[in-house]
């Protein structure tokens, strides 16, 4: 049997999405049906075995689309194997320590019954636009901080932790 992940995520300016296609890739090199998705465009969790939600942070929140994410689908994924992951640290210490998830980040693992969650670094690009952003990068604090050796290493680990849910399924 064929173990099927949907990954799916919130972003604004599109480097969670490539975490979370990253994500996906990691697992589908591990023999594990993997897809990535805006959260927002996932109609049904029910056909996947496990599911990993990751949003973008902003402000100390995740992103609208991640947490209507979980509260839509909250009792099907209450019967999964769900890990998450928040994005954003515009500087290194994703890859020095492990970073709480915030409180909304929270609440929805906890709606989930969530299993784990990581934070990784972010990114903030010239180009981005809003007047947050824009004045992020006039202060010279943007940048890319994803760590992707982190990244794969943590999604190795957790198509291993699914792989071993087998037994169970
Ligand atoms: C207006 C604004 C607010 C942000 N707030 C936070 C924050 O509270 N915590 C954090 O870790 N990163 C914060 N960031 C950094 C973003 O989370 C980071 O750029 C992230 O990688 C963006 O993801 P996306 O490209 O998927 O939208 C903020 C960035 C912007 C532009």
């Amino acid at each position: 049997m064929t173990l099927r992940v949907m990954v799916a995520y919130a972003t604004k300016y599109g480097s969670t999405a490539e975490i979370a296609e990253l994500v996906a890739a990691t697992l589908r090199d591990e023999g594990i049906e993997a897809a990535a998705a805006p959260a927002s465009r996932v109609a049904d969790v029910r056909p996947y075995d496990a599911v990993i939600l990751g949003s973008a942070l902003y402000m100390g929140r995740w992103r609208r689309d991640a947490r209507h994410f979980a509260r839509r689908h909250r009792r099907a994924l209450r019967e999964r194997a769900v890990w998450v992951f928040s994005s954003g640290p515009l500087d290194p210490s994703a890859s020095e320590r492990d970073i709480e998830p915030v409180p909304s980040a929270r609440r929805a693992m906890c709606r989930i019954h969530a299993r784990e969650h990581v934070t990784f670094g972010g990114r903030l690009e010239a180009g981005a636009k809003g007047r947050m952003a824009k004045m992020i990068l006039e202060e010279d604090r943007g940048g890319d901080f994803r760590d992707f050796d982190a990244i794969t290493k943590w999604a190795t680990a957790t198509a291993g932790e699914i792989i071993a849910l087998r037994a169970e399924l």
